[in-house]
């Protein structure tokens, strides 16, 4: 199980070091055009936070390309790179042919058959937008399932992103997804519950000084 933040502000990845649970960072292109700078600085400033994983989306088309760029990613990475490739003929191609020396998660996952080339690819993960399926199928945590099964006993482990709640994120882990990313605000909020924080305050308005000795 791993938590990560979806974004590449590197403000709000920042933060998320910060919170001291948070696994890693997921961005993609359109996340990378919001940072407000060129993707090589946000690459830099994320190894420098040293998280487990970083994501990094390929937009080159052709195999030899998406190769070039994704070496270069991880000359800036370093450790912890995990590339996102679209699932297109080339991007598992790229998957068949370099996942031993990239680890990949293919992402924008819509049907169980994508997830089964993956994993024949040798994909470490798939990446399904949960949301975004409930919004144009339907049912976005029935996709999860269904990925699930086709994965079940495979090395290939699924990321569940475009969450919009704190539900929608556990709906999506107890359907079957190992792995979580979020945006920072819903990051943020994961761990708050109004009866807890009701808790917390009145332990500190109770609080009779009655504790160990240093
Ligand atoms: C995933 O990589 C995207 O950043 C995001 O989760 C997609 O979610 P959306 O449906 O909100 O665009």
């Amino acid at each position: 199980m791993a938590i990560y933040l979806d974004s590449a502000k590197l403000d709000e990845a920042r933060q998320a070091k910060d919170l001291g649970w948070v696994h890693g960072v997921t961005t993609n292109p359109s996340l990378l055009a919001k940072a407000g700078v060129e993707p090589e600085v946000v690459l830099k400033e994320l190894a420098v936070l040293e998280f487990h994983q970083v994501y990094y989306q390929l937009v080159s088309q052709n195999v030899e390309d998406m190769l070039i760029e994704a070496r270069k990613a991880a000359e800036i990475v370093k450790t912890g790179l995990i590339l996102k490739i679209a699932p297109t003929d080339n991007g598992f191609r790229f998957v068949a042919k370099h996942a031993n020396e990239f680890p990949c998660c293919v992402t924008a996952v819509f049907n169980p058959a994508q997830a089964l080339i993956a994993r024949e690819a040798g994909a470490r993960y798939v990446a399904v937008y949960v949301n975004r399926a409930t919004k144009q199928m339907g049912d976005g945590l029935c996709l999860v399932r269904g990925l699930a099964n086709v994965l079940a006993g495979s090395q290939t482990e699924i990321l569940a992103a475009s969450l919009k709640s704190t539900k929608e994120a556990v709906d999506a882990f107890l359907a079957g997804a190992q792995h979580i990313t979020v945006p920072f605000d819903l990051l943020a909020s994961l761990p708050i519950h109004p009866l807890s924080t009701q808790a917390v305050e009145q332990f500190n308005a109770e609080d009779f000084g009655i504790r160990l000795k240093p």
